[in-house]
C-alpha cells in the first residue's frame, strides 16, 4: 500500500548525501553555526510553525536518536517515537514497510528513520509522501553523521578542503565510511583507509581513496584520524563466518590508537569516532585518547544537534511563510 508521492516532497528528503550539493552543505554549515552561536535558552531555534516528527528506530541508537530529539525539541517540535522493534508490533510479525505506512497514516510532518539491511524499505522510502531523513541504513548510508563529521573538521581546522582524513577499521560494513567518502570528497578532502584486509573492500571503493597497508604510515600522513567500531552485527548478514567475530583479540595492537601511534599523529591533527567506542579495541582502555587535546569525539556529538536542527529546518524551508 504505497503512499502517493509528491516529487517536491521527495526532493526534501535526505536519504543519502548524493542529494546535497557542495552549496547545500555550505548553507547547512552556516545555519548550524547560527544555531551553535545561539543561546539555547532564548528559544532562538524556535520555528514559526509547530510540527510533529515521526521517529522510527528499528536499530539501537544513542547519539543519533537523542540528538535528533534534542534538535527537534530546540526547534519547538514534538516527536512521536518508535524506539525498537521489540516494543512495537514488528514483534508480532508486522512488516517494516507496513509499520512505516501506519505511522505515516498518523500524519507526522516528516520521518526520521534508522534500519538494518532492508530492500523493502530501500524501495519504499524514496516514494513516501512526506520528507524522510535517513538516520542510518544498513551498510549503505548515514548522511547526517557524515555531515556532522565534516562540520566538526571545518570548525576545528578552519576548512575541509585539502585535509587528509584517515578512516580506520571496518570500512566494508560501515555506513559512516560510505557517507563520509561522499561528503569529504565533495568538500575537497583527501581520504585514506586502513584496516584488517577482510574489512577493506577489494572492489567498490571510490578510486580516489588511498588504501594504506601500514597504519603507522597512515597515522603520520593524516590530519584527521577517524576510528570505526567493528560492525559485528553486520558480519553474518554479509556472509562472514560467525567465528570471525571472535578473532579480533589483537585488534588494538594492530589497528587501535596505541600510545606509540598517538606520538606519531600530527600535533594539530584531530581524533574522531562516530561512536559507540569500544575501549580496548579502537581506543585504549585508559583515558589517554579521550583526554588528548586533539580528541573531538564529544564535540562531534554536540555538533550533531546543530547540524540535525539545520537539516530538519531545511526539510521545511519555504513552507513556514
Ligand atoms: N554514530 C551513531 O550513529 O551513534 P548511535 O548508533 O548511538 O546513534
Amino acid at each position: 500500500m504505497p503512499s502517493t508521492t509528491a516529487a517536491h516532497e521527495v526532493s526534501r528528503s535526505l536519504l543519502d548525501t548524493a542529494s546535497y550539493s557542495r552549496n547545500d552543505i555550505d548553507d547547512l554549515f552556516s545555519r548550524a553555526d547560527e544555531f551553535a552561536r545561539a543561546d539555547l535558552s532564548t528559544g532562538y531555534f524556535k520555528s514559526p510553525r509547530h510540527r510533529v516528527l515521526g521517529f522510527l528506530f528499528f536499530e539501537p541508537s544513542t547519539r543519533t536518536r537523542m540528538s535528533f530529539q534534542m534538535a527537534a525539541s530546540r526547534l519547538g517540535y514534538d516527536v512521536l517515537t518508535l524506539e525498537n522493534t521489540s516494543s512495537s508490533s514488528v514483534s508480532k510479525g508486522e512488516s517494516l514497510s507496513d509499520t512505516v505506512q501506519n505511522v505515516i497514516a498518523m500524519r507526522p510532518d516528516a520521518l526520521v528513520i534508522r534500519y538494518g539491511q532492508s530492500p523493502e524499505l530501500d524501495r519504499l522510502l524514496p516514494q513516501i509522501s512526506i520528507p524522510v531523513i535517513n538516520a542510518g541504513s544498513g551498510t549503505k548510508a548515514h548522511p547526517t553523521q557524515a555531515l556532522l563529521d565534516a562540520y566538526t573538521i571545518k570548525k576545528s581546522l578552519g576548512s575541509v578542503e585539502g585535509r587528509k582524513v584517515l578512516i580506520v577499521g571496518d570500512i566494508r560494513h560501515s555506513r559512516v565510511a560510505q557517507s563520509n567518502f561522499e561528503v569529504l570528497r565533495k568538500l575537497g578532502a583527501e581520504v585514506g583507509v586502513c584496516g584488517p584486509r577482510e574489512f577493506i573492500p577489494l572492489t567498490g571503493l571510490p578510486s580516489q581513496i588511498k588504501v594504506f597497508e601500514s597504519l603507522d604510515e597512515a597515522v603520520s600522513w593524516c590530519d584527521v584520524f577517524m576510528g570505526l567500531r567493528i560492525q559485528l552485527e553486520r558480519h553474518c548478514e554479509a556472509g562472514l563466518p560467525e567465528e570471525s567475530a571472535k578473532s579480533y583479540s589483537n585488534y588494538f595492537e594492530s589497528f587501535g590508537l596505541t600510545p606509540a601511534r598517538l606520538k606519531i599523529l600530527k600535533r594539530e591533527a584531530l581524533i574522531m569516532h562516530p561512536g559507540p567506542i569500544n575501549h580496548g579495541v579502537e581506543f585504549p582502555t585508559d583515558e589517554s585518547v579521550m583526554t588528548d587535546s586533539r580528541n573531538r569525539v564529544l564535540e562531534q556529538v554536540s555538533n550533531g544537534v546543530v547540524i540535525r536542527a539545520a537539516i530538519i529546518e531545511k526539510l521545511f524551508s519555504g513552507k513556514d511563510q
